[in-house]
């Protein structure tokens, strides 16, 4: 390799501007795969559960139970009544619109840096060869404060600084009273789940999907797993993509108005020694109209080690065998990036699985 041997992305195109100019999908972004996938169609579609939030302290603790029962069989499920107040989430809307709606010199001054993921642009990029996925995405880390890069938030619509930064502290609120109610459902004390995410990192990534000629040949976001411990995504306009992977066929979300998408990801997986699942998932994009997302990533943090909890791995007196390894999150980093730059990105839960015969 060169002398340019950095770990950051390649630069690759903006897919808004390349889709805005010319109606040929480039062959990088042309999947061959697709063709052969199943996708459920709309008879044998089957709806992730809705859990109604305000009823999960209820005395016959059945909305708890259908919580936990969403988080081992589904991995992804809806939140309703969950707190977060209407007003905010529709500036965070209006706003995310109006951003990806500017001109492509002001949204570069919240491009992003070499080495990093965080700003606009895309997804990492490791090789000239890797296909690339049809979307554009600004990613900002807001939460815990000292770990802003307020330098990179951006200041056109001049309201969406405030915004992030209300939004964020409303989903980490939502995302903390999720985390609680799991803890009770694994059997845990109620606080376990919750201090292990103590000043963990908070992260927003928004991702914009244009529109696309070729749509049934192009992904907006190929099939991944999330690396966080526990996602709230938030659809911004009607135009649905998202897909999660259950009994070998692509089942599409319907997102419900004012709900929240929960899913679990690789950290709760493992933290859970296994019970609750972190199911792989995709975005696909519409033929005719442009297509937005956000997903907020929430992490354990960055100083504990991550691994079964001690307290999962005693059942009933009984001393369970654990089914991944344990990991500091420096040596979870540098996992993290081997895989990527290895090309095999077949997800880091695959990794830190312990083969049992
Ligand atoms: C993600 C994600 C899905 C979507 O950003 O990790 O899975 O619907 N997004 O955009
Ligand atoms: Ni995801």
């Amino acid at each position: 390799m060169a002398a340019k041997e950095v770990a950051g992305s390649l630069p690759v195109p903006n897919v808004q501007q390349l889709a805005s100019s010319s109606n040929v999908v480039p062959i990088r972004y042309i999947r061959p795969e697709l063709k052969l996938q199943r996708v459920s169609s709309d008879d044998e579609y089957v709806q992730v559960p809705v859990v109604d939030m305000s009823k999960l302290d209820g005395n016959d603790g059945g909305e708890l139970a259908k919580l936990h029962s969403a988080c081992r069989d589904w991995g992804f499920f809806q939140v309703i009544n969950h707190g977060v107040g209407e007003g905010v989430i529709l500036k965070m809307k209006a706003d995310i619109q109006e951003f990806f709606s500017q001109p492509i010199q002001v949204k570069m001054d919240s491009a992003q840096l070499p080495d990093s993921i965080e700003g606009y642009g895309q997804a990492f990029v490791v090789s000239e060869e890797q296909k690339l996925d049809w979307g554009d995405m600004l990613f900002i880390i807001t939460q815990p404060i000292n770990r802003r890069n307020v330098g990179l938030w951006p200041k056109i619509p001049s309201s969406f600084r405030a915004t992030l930064e209300q939004y964020s502290t409303e989903l980490e609120k939502l995302a903390r009273c999720l985390l609680t109610s799991m803890a009770r459902n694994l059997g845990l004390e109620s606080e376990k789940l919750l201090t292990t995410f103590n000043e963990g990192l908070q992260g927003m990534r928004m991702n914009y999907y244009p529109p696309c000629e070729q749509a049934n040949k192009v992904i907006g976001l190929a099939p991944h797993s999330d690396g966080s411990g526990l996602t709230l995504l938030t659809q911004v306009n009607e135009v649905q993509g998202l897909q999660i992977r259950k009994d070998g066929k692509w089942v599409p979300i319907h997102p419900i108005q004012g709900a929240f998408i929960v899913n679990i990801g690789d950290m709760i997986e493992i933290m859970s020694n296994g019970e609750y699942k972190s199911i792989e998932h995709r975005a696909i994009v519409n033929h005719k109209k442009e297509r937005l997302s956000i997903a907020a990533f929430h992490n354990p943090n960055a100083n504990v080690m991550i691994g079964p909890l001690p307290d999962i791995l005693i059942k009933d007196q009984k001393q369970q065998a654990a089914k991944y390894k344990s990991i500091s999150h420096q040596d979870y980093m540098k996992l993290a990036g081997k895989i990527k730059l290895d090309g095999k990105d077949k997800g880091f839960i695959h990794h830190m699985k312990i083969q049992t015969e």
